[in-house]
């Protein structure tokens, strides 16, 4: 699905990972700058559908749940999510053809749907344990990335090592990639990273960015500088 520039997606979302009552004192640094915002399942369990309506009030809010389970149900629980008026959210392509082909039909230009392929957590010895038979988590990867596309979901979530192959792939495709750290920044736990500005170049759409923003110094120095990067070679 083609966004108009009415849905553009913001270049970066800042993921709050963080207690519910260190969110606002740091929406009030951040005030005014062009970025979204990522809750994951730790804050959204902490404070449920109507802390994210709020947020929605404030940016646009990319609602990272990985939903897998049968087709009904996450169809109906996706419903539920885009009643909360976020702006993207993730769903496990692993969940399959029924699960994904029905998902397709409830995305609308202000609402899409993300496809996990396989985590960043997991290594061959995880795909062995799961009996999957593919040579290595690339080929998974990518299996699961043409079942989620052929499907008719354009939107995933990909590492920045990843993402210039799959925007060979498809072109049109929605790419939000985490991982990424402004050169200089502390790695945290991350090992494969990309600065934003090469992340871009590679073919993300937007970055997800928490640490280098929320644990700054100057929160909002921070963010308006990794914008200024992007900016500057977009
Ligand atoms: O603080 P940091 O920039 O590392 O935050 C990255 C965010 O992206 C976290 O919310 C993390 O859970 C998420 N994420 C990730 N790597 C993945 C998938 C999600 O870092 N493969």
């Amino acid at each position: 699905m083609v966004q108009d520039q009415s849905h553009r997606l913001p270049p970066v979302f800042v993921a709050l990972d963080m207690a519910q009552a260190e969110v606002e004192p740091m929406l009030d640094r951040l005030e005014g700058l062009n970025l979204g915002l990522k809750v994951g399942m730790e804050l959204f369990y902490q404070t449920g559908p109507d802390f994210v309506r709020q947020l929605a009030e404030w940016g646009p809010v990319f609602l990272d749940l990985k939903l897998h389970d049968i087709p009904n149900t996450v169809a109906s629980a996706a419903a539920r999510i885009a009643d909360l008026g976020v702006r993207l959210t993730t769903v496990h392509a692993s969940g399959g053809r029924a699960m994904l082909e029905g998902l397709a039909a409830l995305e609308r230009p202000d609402f899409r749907f993300l496809a996990v392929t396989v985590l960043t957590s997991a290594d061959r010895a995880e795909l062995d344990g799961l009996g999957i038979a593919k040579p290595d988590l690339g080929e998974h990867a990518r299996h699961l990335f043409r079942l989620a596309s052929d499907c008719g979901l354009g939107g995933f979530v990909c590492s920045p090592q990843e993402v210039a192959a799959l925007r060979a792939l498809r072109d049109d495709a929605l790419f939000v990639t985490p991982g990424v750290r402004p050169a200089g920044a502390a790695r945290d736990d991350q090992t494969r990273i990309a600065t934003p500005a090469d992340a871009m170049a590679r073919g993300a759409s937007s970055l997800v960015i928490g640490r280098p923003i929320t644990r700054a110094a100057d929160p909002r120095a921070a963010a308006e500088a990794i914008l200024a990067e992007i900016d500057g070679h977009g």
